[in-house]
């Protein structure tokens, strides 16, 4: 087991498969986004490999990410592998849902077990203003597959941002009335790439719940208040699905963290705001053996840091989310 000098055991392995994306969204990326070439991202034998060495360590729920980790080649076959691998329990996937209406059979077939989608508003143009490239509709088919495909209880996931779509909380709220989903509201994080934007239209999670409430009365606790992984949930009254608030700037859960990153180039990250990384790929080329390997992953997770730093200005620079994989 992986424990932190805090006496956090570390548990769950988010792996970006790619810092590729088929969008661009404002808050994550410019429209000229350039990538890193793909032979600096982790190939597919590397990708399994860290799986099972992750595994063998207590990693047992594992999230793929990216970018989107839906444009990454042969995405079904390392669904499969990474399933197959002996200590993984679970296995899901944030994506943006573009693919999904082709991908989620496959992907469910393959032993994905749940899907969490970015769904930032219900209305197509806000929808393409935000992600400057989108079409709301394929999404929205990308959902409908993956329910059909049994990749449940689906995760919607809406990074909230004054100016573009701090109002559109209470229709994708609404969504909860007749979906049995968690309709997730993030506060948007700062990051290299879109840093002023994410700096200056932040909406924290309380100005969100006032909406939510002004509008459709008092929210009912779910679960005693208690976090679900990063979201504190509520209900409607009344409502089938749930609404989580993630409020990884104001309100951080770092108690209550059990996870660690791998990013598309092979470092382990060990908390997505802060730039501490051990990178893993590099001895694995060079030769390192598995124990090395072993030693370097628990060495990192020891130190892994309590807390960021954003009231003090420290805002990490050293990537973009869409190399993390949020
Ligand atoms: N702050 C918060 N969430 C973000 N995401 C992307 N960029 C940011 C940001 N700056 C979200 C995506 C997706 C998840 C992986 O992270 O919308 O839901
Ligand atoms: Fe792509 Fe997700 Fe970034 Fe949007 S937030 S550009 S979908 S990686």
């Amino acid at each position: 087991m992986a424990l932190d000098k805090f006496g956090r055991s570390i548990s769950y392995l988010r792996i970006s498969l790619t810092d590729h994306c088929n969008l661009r969204c404002v808050y994550c990326m410019p429209e000229d986004m350039t990538f890193r070439p793909n032979a600096e991202l982790m190939q597919d034998d590397e990708i399994i490999l860290f799986t099972r060495l992750f595994a063998s360590l207590g990693f047992h729920k594992i999230r793929l990410t990216g970018g989107e980790p839906t444009v990454r080649a042969n995405i079904v076959d390392l669904v499969e592998q990474i399933s197959d691998t002996p200590g993984v329990r679970s296995l899901s996937i944030t994506t943006n849902g573009i693919m999904l209406s082709q991908l989620a059979s496959p992907l469910a077939r393959a032993g994905l077990d749940r899907v969490n989608i970015s769904l930032d508003t219900l209305d197509p143009e806000k929808f393409r203003r935000l992600t400057r490239w989108g079409k709301l509709e394929d999404v929205w088919d990308g959902v409908q597959a993956a329910e059909d495909a049994g990749l449940t209880p689906i995760k919607i996931n809406a990074v909230v941002v004054r100016g573009y779509n701090e109002r559109d909380v209470l229709e994708i709220s609404r969504l909860t009335l007749e979906h049995a989903w968690q309709v997730r509201l993030i506060e948007m994080m700062p990051f290299a790439g879109a840093t002023d934007l994410q700096v200056n239209q932040v909406v924290n999670w309380e100005e969100m719940y006032q909406h939510i409430e002004s509008a459709f009365g008092p929210l009912e606790t779910v679960g005693d208040g208690k976090l679900d992984g990063e979201a504190r949930l509520f209900h409607l009254p009344g409502a089938i699905g749930d609404i989580g608030f993630i409020s990884s700037v104001t309100k951080p859960f770092c108690a209550t963290c059990n996870r660690a990153r791998l990013t598309a180039d092979g470092r382990l990250r060990l908390c997505l705001l802060r730039e501490n990384e051990v990178d893993l790929l590099t001895p694995l080329r060079k030769g390192a053996s598995l124990g090395e390997l072993r030693q370097m992953i628990l060495d990192g997770i020891w130190h892994k840091p309590w807390g960021h730093g954003l009231e003090q200005g420290i805002i990490p620079l050293n990537r973009m989310m869409s190399e993390i994989g949020g």
